[in-house]
């Protein structure tokens, strides 16, 4: 019998759960109405919205928790705190308090941490750029100082010419450690020969010490075979530089760059199914060692960890400023919190939750924020049922990188709020005015 001709039918992929190829579109229904214990909808009422809040308890136990892996394998291990990650004094004080070195890349950032007490023996400097008057400071110190580029070293020799004793120097690396794309404009390249050069340069000085080596292949590193590689890369070197100029390393610092439970954009799981806990890391990297180091030598092993330590400890607090229909049908949702104080919205796809119970559908929503610009987007399509004007929704995973590099722009910044694991509440920085705006203008 002769079949009828049917056409080709191309269905669109829903988002529903078991669908790997379709676009998710987010499913909001959890409920955070409350953080560290306290009713978000007081925080607002106490401390405005939007609002940033830390929980002083969560950013310990991450700190804990990632310590404990280490520790329980190597020692000496040292964590640092890297402070680009989020520098509020409020913050800082929370790591230093539990041990933390600090893990600075700048001027303002190596002043920030001396003002809040943190001896220089106890900082790291890393970054591309230090000044002749900041490299002799932090070298005055006794900071942790890795070099990056050649004409930083030519600093550093001038320094070592007029100096009476031997400085204690170290240099970052870049290399191939199987993660695309390699952060190669940081550095001295292992591959090519250029750490070798630039240490050959360095040590051959009768002033400079090599105090250790330095690495930070990226960040959110979610395979932790790439720590063993960067690990067994670097022994090569500083063994390397044992043997031509008899000078043993005290440190090695595998910068940060462990992932934290925030959703990045593109992986279809969720953080929990593809995190590799802790352990992992420390297996890897502990194993690298025990493979690579020489007998009897025990350096000190230095992390630089960032988001995997704040950004769970971390909540953004934003109300309903309106709602919208768009000419297409769509709901659109206006936040008073924009792209402006969440910066990590360009790389992480934001879990905006909502924090108080809904009845009835959920649909499809454009979530945008305040800001007069058509990129003030925080989810093209997030799912939410109506929402009232004034609704709070809780954004988490935010406590990494969006303080520190939040802007001025069409609106002030907002306050940000500590909760402390005694229950009190520290405001630690209050929201701007528009005199903070203006400062510093003629
Ligand atoms: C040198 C250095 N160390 C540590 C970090 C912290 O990285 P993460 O937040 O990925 O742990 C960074 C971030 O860029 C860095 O540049």
């Amino acid at each position: 019998m002769q079949k009828t001709f049917e056409p080709p039918r191309l269905d669109l992929l829903s988002g529903q759960p078991g669908n790997p190829h379709a676009r998710r579109t987010g499913a909001s229904r959890a409920l955070i109405s409350e953080i560290a214990g306290v009713p978000v909808r007081e925080l607002t009422e106490r401390y405005g919205s939007p609002l940033f809040v830390y929980d002083e308890a969560e950013l310990k136990r991450n700190l804990f928790r990632w310590k404990q892996a280490f520790e329980t394998l190597y020692q000496p291990v040292r964590f640092a705190w890297s402070y680009k990650t989020c520098y509020l004094r409020g913050i800082c004080q929370c790591f230093h308090e539990e041990g933390s070195l600090a893990e600075v890349v700048s001027e303002m950032e190596y002043h920030k941490a001396r003002k809040s007490g943190v001896p220089g023996k106890n900082i790291i400097l890393n970054g591309p750029h230090k000044s002749q008057i900041l490299l002799r400071e932090a070298l005055k110190e006794g900071a942790i100082l890795h070099i990056d580029h050649f004409d930083e070293v030519d600093d550093v020799l001038a320094i070592a010419d007029e100096s009476d004793h031997k400085l204690k120097v170290g240099i970052r690396v870049n290399m191939d450690a199987g993660i695309q794309p390699v952060w190669s404009r940081f550095g001295f390249n292992f591959e090519n020969g250029e750490a070798q050069q630039a240490l050959t340069q360095l040590l051959r000085h009768p002033h400079i010490q090599l105090s250790g080596v330095h690495c930070h292949i990226g960040t959110y590193i979610l395979d932790p075979q790439a720590y063993a590689l960067m690990t067994q890369k670097l022994l090569t070197l500083a063994y390397w530089a044992e043997d031509r100029f008899d000078q043993r390393i005290e440190h090695l610092d595998l910068g940060g760059g462990f992932p934290s439970p925030a959703r990045l954009k593109g992986i279809y799981h969720s953080p929990e199914v593809y995190l590799p806990p802790p352990s992992e890391y420390a297996e890897a990297i502990v194993n690298s060692l025990q493979a690579n180091l020489r007998p009897g030598h025990l350096p000190q092993l230095l992390l630089e960890s960032g988001r995997a330590l704040v950004d769970s400890a971390g909540w953004l607090l934003s109300s309903v400023l309106a709602r919208k229909v768009m000419p297409d049908g769509r709901d659109l949702v206006v936040m008073d919190a924009g792209v402006n104080v969440l910066y990590t919205a360009t790389w992480y796809e934001i879990q905006a939750s909502l924090t108080q119970k809904h009845e009835g559908e959920f649909h499809s929503t454009q979530l945008v924020g305040p800001l007069c610009m058509n990129i003030d987007v925080l989810h093209p399509e997030w799912m939410l049922p109506a929402l009232e004007r004034g609704e709070i929704l809780c954004i988490p995973n935010v406590g990494a990188y969006n303080v520190t590099q939040s802007m001025q722009f069409i609106v002030t910044r907002p306050a940000v709020v500590l909760l402390r694991e005694d229950g009190s509440e520290d405001l630690i920085r209050r929201a701007e005015t528009l005199s903070d705006v203006e400062m510093g203008e003629g």
